[in-house]
């Protein structure tokens, strides 16, 4: 007799799988996570089992490797985030919060791809063609020869790209919203999910096409539904900023055809999303460099150095609680960290005050490199003695005060250069190791060893 398949129960946090239900998940510790899992039974019988396996070939590390080839989407910052462009046969993922506009982007996108000639379907399971209709035409792409549907059910259109022999590039907007008849359960919950991505990735493999997968983004930052997806596909792009922001960065979390952590910049306009070529330029477009408690950091996002401005405000503790930490676009563990470094090694008194902080312009910093900068913005809010507007700041700060190297010093500089300023404060050079860092013309350094440098820059540290 056929045993009845056990119950299984995935979390929607992270995927993992347990045997028991329970309010919370072992691996992730997230609460009420867990669902019940549609198991097909499986059908490996005795006899299947019994097939001794063949042997593969075994290959030389050595050999001839062709780099991938690429469809160009022709939209450039979506091309350098991808790693060059959408590769044949691949699935792109691409996470945001709901509103963050990733519709508008992949519209435009698949709207350019049409119009170099590429077949590419546009699927949607949360707009009606009608309202994709009326954004095209919002974004100006209505002439391209893009074929739309709006469905929700895989089969249909796994069905309808095999249907055509030469379709490129499908789009699934969004993968919370599809469905497949032989699963048990409603769209969006993980096991619906799960096997709607598992059959479109096989039918994207097997014929050839690139998949585009759109997932929302839970409050958390998670992709909602299982994180198993971002295992499944080839690539995860996370389209982030602040919807209050004009500014969008697409961000590869997982590419196996490039760098991760490569971005692509955009502003989102009343036309649609624009490319922005020089994201510096931008950060610092509204920075009034006169005023206390403003630093500019050189930063580095995947390959690309980008300048952007770090914002503090203290001001007198209100009330008898703890002082307010209040941080935007960075780490708040951190800024407790440097607040504690400045108070301890630099005689800085800081623990009466509220604590605001500020990347302004709604990137999210996540280098240790941005130390300084901070540090930089908060001993100017607390002396009132603005930072020179023509430097900019980077290097790691640690426990002691010590300025610690970051990597990728020269580019960092180039880019300062490029937009004009005049001094880098930097880490110190050590002498083992690292070479010399040649400055940019135009552009000083002020090496610095030490953090309270920044209170009296004269008297260098030893
Ligand atoms: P959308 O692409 O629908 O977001 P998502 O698919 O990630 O949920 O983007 C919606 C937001 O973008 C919405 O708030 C309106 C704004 N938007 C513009 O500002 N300009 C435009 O040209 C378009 C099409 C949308
Ligand atoms: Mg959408």
């Amino acid at each position: 007799m056929a045993k009845k398949p056990a119950r299984q129960y995935g979390c929607t946090a992270c995927g993992a799988v347990h045997a028991k239900w329970a309010g919370q998940c072992d691996a992730c510790q997230e609460w009420n996570t867990l669902e019940e899992l549609a198991i097909e039974p499986l059908a490996a019988s005795s006899a299947a089992r019994a097939v001794p396996g063949r042997r593969v070939r075994l290959e030389a590390l050595q050999g001839v490797v062709q780099p991938p080839p690429r469809v160009r989407s022709g939209i450039a910052e979506l091309d350098r985030a991808l790693g060059g462009g959408l590769v044949p046969a691949s699935v792109v993922l691409v996470g945001g919060d709901p509103g963050i506009g990733k519709s508008t982007l992949l519209l435009q996108a698949a709207s350019k791809l049409a119009e170099q000639g590429e077949r590419v379907l546009y699927i949607s399971g949360e707009e009606a063609v009608d309202q994709i209709r009326l954004r095209a035409r919002r974004l100006g792409v209505e002439g391209a020869k893009l074929e739309l549907a709006a469905s929700i059910n895989v089969a249909d259109i796994i069905a309808t790209a095999e249907a055509e022999a030469d379709v490129r590039v499908v789009v699934i907007d969004s993968i919370q919203t599809m469905w497949l008849e032989t699963v048990e359960s409603a769209p969006g919950t993980v096991s619906q999910v799960r096997a709607c991505a598992f059959e479109l990735i096989r039918a994207a493999k097997r014929r050839g096409f690139c998949l585009i997968l759109v997932g929302h983004v839970t409050k958390e930052g998670a992709l909602a539904g299982p994180r198993v997806l971002e295992h499944m596909v080839d690539a995860v792009m996370y389209f982030e900023g602040d919807r209050g922001h004009q500014f969008r960065i697409l961000r590869a979390a997982k590419n196996r055809y490039g760098a991760t952590d490569e971005i692509g910049v955009f502003a989102m306009t009343d036309r649609g999303l624009e490319e922005v070529s020089n994201p510096s330029a931008l950060f610092l477009a509204e920075r009034r460099g006169n005023i206390a408690g403003s630093a500019v950091f050189a930063g580095l996002e995947g390959s690309r150095p980008v300048l952007l401005e770090v914002q503090a405000l203290l001001s007198p503790k209100g009330g008898d609680g703890a002082p307010r930490r209040a941080v935007v676009g960075w780490d708040g563990g951190r800024l407790a960290m440097l607040l504690a470094v400045l108070e301890t090694r630099c005689g800085l008194k800081l623990s009466g005050m509220d604590v605001y902080l500020n990347v302004a312009g709604g990137l999210k910093v996540a280098e240790p490199a941005a130390d300084l900068a901070v540090a930089a913005a908060l001993v100017s809010a607390a002396t009132g003695v603005p930072t020179s507007p023509g430097a900019v700041y980077f290097g790691e700060v640690g426990l002691s005060g010590e300025i610690r190297q970051v990597s990728q010093a020269d580019s960092r500089l180039k880019e300062a250069a490029k937009l004009g300023f005049t001094q880098a404060v930097l880490p110190r050079r050590v002498a083992r190791g690292s070479a010399p860092t040649r400055p940019p013309e135009g552009l000083s350094l002020r090496e610095s060893g030490h953090i309270s440098d920044l209170i009296s820059p004269d008297a260098q540290s030893e």
